[in-house]
């Protein structure tokens, strides 16, 4: 298994591309399930999640063409998949692909939409928490359909299609959001839906699904009223940047010191981090080629934080900050509140000598003067990535292991901060 090691000490310096957005990714290349029609997606990153994707629609018949490169054209330019569902060969989504990958359960809802019927194998646990699907199905029962948990697989029926209704959500929830949105686009008559999740890629994918011939309205609001359509047709469009990738490299320059262009990135996607980091005595700055964010001697002043949808301060960015405040000069508080366990970083960290305790969704972060780099790892993507940061202020040389878990969602993220002066390679075997 591959493993990544870094000398800390080196500041950061020149200019990222921000890749097109994993979350927005997943859900738009799902969506092709909706039509027989050809949807092309640029700005798509080269991830691991869309290598495991691109088989599990396989499975269900979908045929993806990933077009070569344009003259001119450099690996920080996404690459286009032109996604044919002209014939969906299987309904059941089995186990052993959707384990992998818990977007993957989304699939239900377009297979419902388009063909009347679907099997999808429950998720399970993962690594940040139970992470539950009750949501989703309380979803497609308002549209109409008939579901049933048998051996461990959803089964989900509606024969005479799907019809529009209400859905409220009791808590926000992006893959609620997102399979709504897709299966009321389908259903006959008006969806309204309630308390509906804030997040730009759920915009992202409902123009995406306007364009396909969709009438969605409201969507980035928390109330999103579709007309169902009763057919939709191919697209082209292209995947807006990724917030989280922009906040995870924007936390990395403040940690190393330096002064980077996060080029491509858009700031009204992540305007709570941007105000954090701006508590934190870190100059972030938008530029017409995207963000610039800089530290310059100066020490990092500690922060308050608490995780919540967008548009407030993202889960998804919440180890990185908690990695940047071990160096902060004082004690910072975080408070997760989206996942009930998302802290498997605080151990490891721990490892590289920060100072975390933990009160259940609390954590309060005394900043030390030295990290110390050691061999750690990680169990899911946004930690292995605050073990990076948390690395390139480390003393010495520390070594991030079980690296699949950057691959599913950084972008050649060695060679991305390599390039700007860090001490970073990939071991491999
Ligand atoms: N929840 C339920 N029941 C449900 C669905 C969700 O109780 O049926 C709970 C969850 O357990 C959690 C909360 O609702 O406590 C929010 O979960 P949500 O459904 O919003 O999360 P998700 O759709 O499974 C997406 C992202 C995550 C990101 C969360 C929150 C994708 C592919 N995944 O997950 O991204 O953390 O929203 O913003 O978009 C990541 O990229 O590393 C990642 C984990």
């Amino acid at each position: 298994m591959d493993r990544i090691r870094i000398v800390g000490g080196r500041r950061l310096n020149g200019t990222i591309p921000i890749s097109g957005a994993k979350n927005a990714t997943l859900p738009l290349m799902i969506a092709s399930l909706l039509t027989d029609e050809t949807l092309i997606l640029d700005n798509v990153p080269r991830l691991a999640d869309v290598g495991l994707l691109e088989q599990i629609l396989g499975n269900h018949g979908v045929d993806i063409m990933v077009s070569g490169k344009r003259a001119g054209e450099t690996a920080d330019h996404g690459q286009t998949l032109h996604i044919s569902a002209a014939s969906i060969v299987d309904t059941t989504a089995p186990y052993e692909l959707v384990s992998k990958m818990r977007a993957s359960f989304w699939v239900l809802a377009p297979l419902l939409a388009r063909m009347g019927t679907a099997r999808v194998s429950l998720p399970g646990g993962c690594a940040i928490g139970t992470r539950p699907v009750d949501l989703l199905i309380m979803a497609m029962q308002q549209l109409g359909a008939e579901v049933d948990i048998d051996g461990g697989y959803v089964v989900a029926r509606a024969p005479h299609g799907l019809r529009g209704g209400g859905i409220v959500f009791p808590k926000v929830t992006v893959g609620g959001t997102h399979t709504a949105i897709m299966a009321a686009s389908l259903a006959r008559g008006t969806t309204v839906i309630d308390n509906a999740a804030r997040e730009p890629e759920i915009a992202d994918v409902a123009e995406c699904l306007n364009k396909m011939g969709a009438r969605i309205a409201g969507a980035g609001t928390s109330r999103i009223v579709i007309e169902g359509v009763i057919k939709l047709h191919g697209a082209r469009h292209a995947v807006l940047p990724d917030r989280i990738e922009t906040g995870t490299y924007a936390m990395a320059v403040a940690m190393a010191g330096g002064d980077i262009v996060l080029q491509n990135a858009r700031p009204e996607l992540l305007q709570a981090a941007i105000d954090v980091l701006g508590q934190a005595a870190v100059s972030v700055t938008p530029t017409n080629q995207g963000i610039r964010v800089a530290r310059n001697g100066g020490s990092l002043a500690p922060v308050e934080v608490t995780t919540a949808p967008f548009p407030e301060f993202p889960t998804d960015l919440q180890a990185q900050l908690m990695a940047l405040m071990t160096r902060a000069h004082g004690t910072s508080h975080i408070v997760e509140t989206v996942f009930e366990n998302r802290f498997m970083h605080v151990q490891e960290l721990a490892r590289l000598g920060a100072r975390i305790q933990l009160d259940g969704e609390r954590a309060t972060i005394e900043g030390v003067a030295q990290l110390k780099g050691a061999p750690v790892m990680a169990t899911d993507l946004r930690a292995s990535v605050s073990l990076i940061i948390a690395g390139l202020a480390a003393e010495g040389e520390t070594i991030v292991n079980r690296v699949y878990h950057l691959d599913r969602g950084f972008e050649r993220l060695e060679d991305k901060l390599g390039r700007c002066g860090a001490a970073i390679e990939r071991l491999s075997g």
